[in-house]
Formats: structure tokens, sequence, C-alpha cells
């Protein structure tokens, strides 16, 4: 028999051998399964995809019984260790560890192309001084789109790299210009002489020093908060890089896309509003007390819970162990206090022990921002920084996928059948 499954339909006993692949069924060959010849053939129903797998990758691997994060077969605690973050762009994007004159020469273009056009000061200009940053983001990356036309022709690979190497280098400036809107403060040119992180952290925090020296702590912390953020496989806004970009859109607003699904309070926006509700529980002897709010779900537990992972994400395991270093520099966040006991209380309760609930990524990120003097709405724009190498890693690998068409779902539909119009007079 091989690796296959036998299907028999009890409506009319008919049987079918479904081959099985990489652990999974062609969900195509359920349409063989029909009762009659004008049958549209069986459908799978998987509302948000739980379990259906929509491409082939080999970019990230996550086992999230285990608490397993891979990037390219490389564990991700010695990715955050040992790696900046442009190494590990140039990993996700091309699978391997990069040679030394290959990694510089990919940093010196990403450095080059860190300048955006002057006419983006202006419409960032046009936006009210309380914007959200993330709703700015967005619209600036959905707006390069019109700088760049070439970027239409995603069918060719030589333009596709530019318009990578374009969205890795103007990200940190257009969130940076994002932040100093704000905050009224002057825009802060790239500073190529600085690392990737150093430069953002200038174009971010620089005031009137004529040469701006990143703290070295702060600029490793953001590698290493950048790495961690750069790819998680199939999740909310990669699915959404995908989807759009299945379209053959530019890579621009398919970009914006994926950002405007991270920008949700259930994915990248989790990290802010792990802060609203550490503020709101405001000191750690109402910990319980929010805690039974949870477990009668008046609440929910921000920074808790995945789709993937049933056990710790390693992610927060790396970043609450970074926030101590990064405390050490700015300060601590009083905050911590709240979120350790939040965290000892929960994994000992049984609503969250059942439910195998944990803390995943953003639990502890947003205290590092916080200690960073960042605002809160700020967090999933940093967030969105370093994920856009993963978003267009995944990209890239869609758009060369041969199996791959435009992203279409089915429906199950159970509306009304065939009914004639009514005018008015003749409605109830
Ligand atoms: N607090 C309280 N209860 C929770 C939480 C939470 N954070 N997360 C899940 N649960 C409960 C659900 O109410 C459900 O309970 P039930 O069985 O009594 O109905 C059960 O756990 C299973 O949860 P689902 O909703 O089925 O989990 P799902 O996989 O659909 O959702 C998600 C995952 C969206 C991340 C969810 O855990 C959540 O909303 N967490 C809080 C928001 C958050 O931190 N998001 C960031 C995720 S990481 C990222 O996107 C980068």
């Amino acid at each position: 028999m091989g690796d296959s499954l036998t299907v028999t339909d009890n409506r009319n006993g008919k049987t079918y051998e479904i081959p099985i692949r990489d652990g999974a069924i062609n969900a195509f060959d359920l349409r063989q399964i029909k009762t009659s010849p004008d049958d549209f053939g069986l459908m799978s129903y998987d509302p948000a995809y739980k379990n259906t797998a929509s491409c082939k990758s080999r970019i990230t691997y996550i086992d999230g019984d285990q608490g397993i994060l891979r990037y390219r077969g490389y564990p991700i605690e010695q990715l955050a260790e040992s790696m900046t973050y442009l190494e590990c762009a140039q990993l996700l994007l091309e699978g391997e560890l990069p040679a030394k004159d290959s990694y510089d020469k990919f940093a010196h273009e990403v450095t080059y192309h860190t300048f955006v056009h002057e006419n983006v000061k202006r419409f960032m200009h046009g936006f009210r001084y309380d914007a959200h940053p993330m709703s700015m983001f967005i619209s600036a990356v959905a707006a390069l789109s019109s700088f760049y036309p070439e970027a239409a022709e995603v069918g060719d690979a030589e333009v596709r790299r530019r318009q990578i190497i374009r969205l890795i280098a103007k990200v940190p400036t257009l969130a940076a210009f994002a932040y100093r809107h704000t905050q009224g403060l002057p825009y802060v040119y790239p500073s190529n002489e600085l690392s990737y992180t150093g430069n953002f952290l200038a174009m971010v925090f620089k005031m009137s020093e004529s040469r701006y020296v990143p703290n070295p702590t702060l600029e490793r912390a953001f590698d290493v908060l950048f790495i961690l953020h750069a790819d998680h496989e199939q999740n909310c806004s990669t699915s959404t890089m995908r989807q759009v970009g299945s379209s053959r859109v530019d890579p621009y607003t398919s970009l914006a896309a994926a950002a405007g699904a991270l920008y949700g309070p259930l994915h990248g926006g989790a990290n802010a509003e792990v802060l609203y509700m550490l503020e709101k529980i405001g000191r750690k002897e109402n910990v319980p007390d929010f805690i039974r709010k949870v477990k009668s779900k008046e609440a929910m537990l921000m920074g808790f819970g995945h789709r993937v992972y049933r056990n710790y994400d390693p992610r927060a395991r790396i970043i609450k162990k970074l926030a101590h270093e990064v405390f050490q520099v700015t300060g601590m966040n009083p905050l911590l206090d709240i979120a350790l006991e939040l965290e000892r209380i929960a994994l000992e309760e049984d609503y969250f022990v059942q439910r195998k609930l944990y803390p995943n990524v953003d639990f502890y990120s947003g205290l590092i921002y916080q200690a960073m003097r960042f605002p809160t709405e700020f967090f999933p724009v940093l967030f969105a920084i370093g994920r856009t190498v993963g978003w267009l890693a995944q990209w890239e690998e869609m758009v060369t996928d041969d199996e791959q068409k435009i992203a279409r779902p089915r429906q199950l539909y159970l509306g009304h059948d065939v009914r004639d119009f009514k005018p008015f007079a003749q409605r109830g």
C-alpha cells in the first residue's frame, strides 16, 4: 500500500486511495470523491487554516510541542547568540550562512539603500500629530510602490532582489520618520558609517549631537530582537504576504498588507497590548485578581498562548534574558515584577496548564522597548522592521514556486438558494 490513505465514502460505499506525501494529503485529491458525475466533489473545511499547509517551505521550522524554532536548520538560540540581523537576513533569503565577502557585499548594498526620496518626508508631514505610527508605517511602505514602478516586474529575479534590498534598507528609515513625526522632532537621515541597528537607533534618538554613538548593549539588543522576529513561517502576516503577492502585485504593496495583518492585537499588536495590560494591573498584589478574570473569560492574558507553540516560546526565553541586560543600561522597568508574577502564577494554574498556554514572543519584548523609551504604540513597528526579511524570503519562495498560483480559497455556501427579486412595494 505504501504511504496512502484508504477512504471509504459511506454515502455510496466507494473506496479511494489517496497518496500521503511529506506527511500530508493533497486536498485536491478529495475532489474525485463524488456521489454523482455532476457533484462538485469533496472539499476540506478549515476555518483559520488550523490544519492546512498552504505551501512547501524550506525557510523556517517550528516544532510547537517541543518549543523548537530554526531558520534554515539553525537553532534560533545559536543565531541570536552569534550573528547580526543582516547576517540572519542573508541566511533567511539565500538559505546558507554567507561567506564573509558575500556578507560584506550584502551589508554594503543594504547600507547604501537606506535613504528615501525627499517626498516621503512630505507625506509623513501630512499625518496628524497623533497618528498611530503603525498606520504611518503601513502607508509609507505602500507608497514606496509608486517610487519604484519597476517593482511590478515580479517575474524578474534581478528586479526582485533590488526591491528586497531596498525594503530591508528603508523600513528602519520609514519607521524612524514615523516615530519622529509623532514626537514633533525633525527627521534624521541615515548614517552609513553605523551598523543596521546602530543607524536605526541614531535615526530615532539623535538630538543635537554632531555624531551619535549608539550604546553597544542596545545596538546588540536590537540585533537579537530583530533576529527573533525575523521569520515565523506561515503566521497571519506572512500568509498575507504570500496571499497578496500571489496576485503578482509588487512587493511594497504585499508587504504593506502583511504589516496591516501584523498590526492586529492578536498578532504583532500583542506586544503593545501586554504593556496596556501590565499598566492596568498596576501592582503585583493585583495579579491573582487579574488571573481570576482571565479564568472566567472576562480578560485575556496578552502575550500568552500561540497557535503553534504548545510549550514555552523559545523566543520568549531569549527575550527574558535579554531584558535583564538591557535594564542594566536603561534602569529596571518596574512592570517587570508584575510580568514575572503573572508568568509564575499562570504557569501553575490548571487553566493555563490544560490549555498549554505559555508566554510568547510578545510577553517580554514590550518591557524592553518601554525601558528604551519607545512609546507603546510604536512596538508593532519595531516588530515589523525585524519581520520584513521573513516576509520577503517567503514572498521570494512563493514567487519562484511552480506549484503556487493565485491564492483563492473555496467556501461552503450556506446561504439562500436562488430567489426572485421583489420591489419595495412587495416586501413585508
Ligand atoms: N489568555 C486567556 N485564554 C487564552 C489565551 C490567552 N492569552 N490564549 C488562548 N486562550 C484560551 C482560549 O480562550 C481557549 O479557551 P477555551 O478552550 O476555553 O475556549 C483556549 O485557550 C485555546 O485558545 P484558541 O483561541 O483556540 O487559540 P488560538 O490558537 O486560536 O489562538 C492566539 C492563538 C491568537 C495567539 C491566542 O492565544 C491569543 O489571543 N493570545 C493573546 C494574544 C497574543 O499574545 N498574541 C501574540 C501571539 S504571538 C504573535 O503573533 C507574534
